[in-house]
């Protein structure tokens, strides 16, 4: 059994649902509190043993090259004034045995035809596939626990929750039957169903690992509407032929690709970040259960000491 060490970040999507923000800079790139969404996921590959992380990225996408890429004037001005921890943190974004590896998706025609732009790259391994945009709070990471489970069962995972019956048309659904704890036997795959022709409440969220087969039935497949080329569906031909297993993670996931997710996660993480995680309860409890807003934060949070404060500015996250 081929061990997966290649995971697909597919960041080609326009993000229409945060429009403005998404206009010139990648939905993947928004950060919580102080760090971008997709260096979420690409931590939690990196806690997964996966070392090859393949981006497919689009227009507007630059921003996540640089990320990861060396920033070199902004390391030597924080040598030259000695900000020793703030570089560390920098050089540590990407480990040393990490290749980061960029393809184009040149028009954003699905989620399947992103995965199948990785093609090249991944040949004939299992490799994962993450949805920055899913920030899930698990411990272990949630793909841990699939590259775990698929050490078992040497077969395609979906990462599934339980959702509303009325949030079944914002997902891709499956009809599956318990196997083992957490695990289900998937026997068919719906993207987006009405309410009231789900076959389930089980829904597949952004964490997957697919066999190599998959390219196969998403090179065969038939477009969609808008000609988009949909994971779902592939995984649908997929599993016809070989099995294909739900996983209920364990954690706490986050839609990020929603507002109201993107600010839930943000007070979450906010309320635990250990440089203002204190200050930031504090707020949230003078702000009081009725909803109404604190009074000036002035009052109540130190100003930065001064040192904390030029950091801030050099790195943009003030
Ligand atoms: P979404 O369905 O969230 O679409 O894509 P989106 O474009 O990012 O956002 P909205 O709905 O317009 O606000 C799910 C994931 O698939 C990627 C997206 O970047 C996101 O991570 N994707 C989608 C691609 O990489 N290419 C595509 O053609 C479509």
């Amino acid at each position: 059994m081929k061990p997966i060490t290649k995971a697909v970040f597919p960041v080609a999507g326009l993000g229409t649902r945060f429009l403005p923000a998404t206009k010139a800079s990648p939905k993947e790139m928004m950060p919580v509190v102080d760090k971008p969404l997709i260096q979420f996921a690409v931590e939690e590959a990196v806690e997964a043993g996966i070392t090859d992380m393949i981006f497919v990225t689009g227009r507007s996408k630059r921003a996540i090259e640089d990320h990861f890429d060396k920033a070199y004037e902004l390391e030597t001005e924080l040598d030259l004034r000695g900000k020793t921890a703030m570089l560390d943190l920098l050089r540590n974004i990407v480990p040393k045995n990490i290749n980061c590896i960029y393809i184009r998706q040149a028009e954003a025609l699905g989620l399947g035809h992103a995965v199948l732009c990785a093609k090249p790259i991944i040949g004939d391994e299992p490799f994962a596939v993450l949805l920055a945009d899913d920030l899930i709070d698990g411990d272990p990471p949630v793909l841990r626990q699939m590259v775990d489970a698929y050490g078992f069962y040497n077969c395609s995972l979906l990462g599934v929750q339980d959702v509303a019956r009325a949030d079944t048309a914002s997902y891709g659904i499956v009809a599956a039957r318990p196997i083992a704890d957490r695990l289900e036997q998937v026997s068919a795959i719906v993207e987006k169903p009405k309410p009231a022709q789900a076959p389930s409440t089980l829904a597949v969220v952004g964490r997957y690992i697919l066999t190599p087969r998959v390219f196969h039935h998403l090179e065969n497949g038939k477009a969609g509407s808008g000609g988009e080329i949909q994971l779902t569906d592939g995984i649908a031909s997929l599993l016809v032929e070989q099995q294909v297993l739900a996983y209920r993670y364990r954690g706490v996931r986050y839609d990020c690709g929603s507002k109201l997710g993107y600010l839930q996660a943000m007070v979450e993480f906010g309320v635990r970040h250990a440089e203002v995680g204190e200050q930031f309860r504090e707020y949230l409890a003078r702000r009081g259960e009725n909803g109404a807003a604190a009074k000036p934060q002035t009052a109540a949070i130190a100003p930065l000491p001064r040192a904390r404060a030029e950091t801030h500015q050099l790195t943009g996250n003030a």
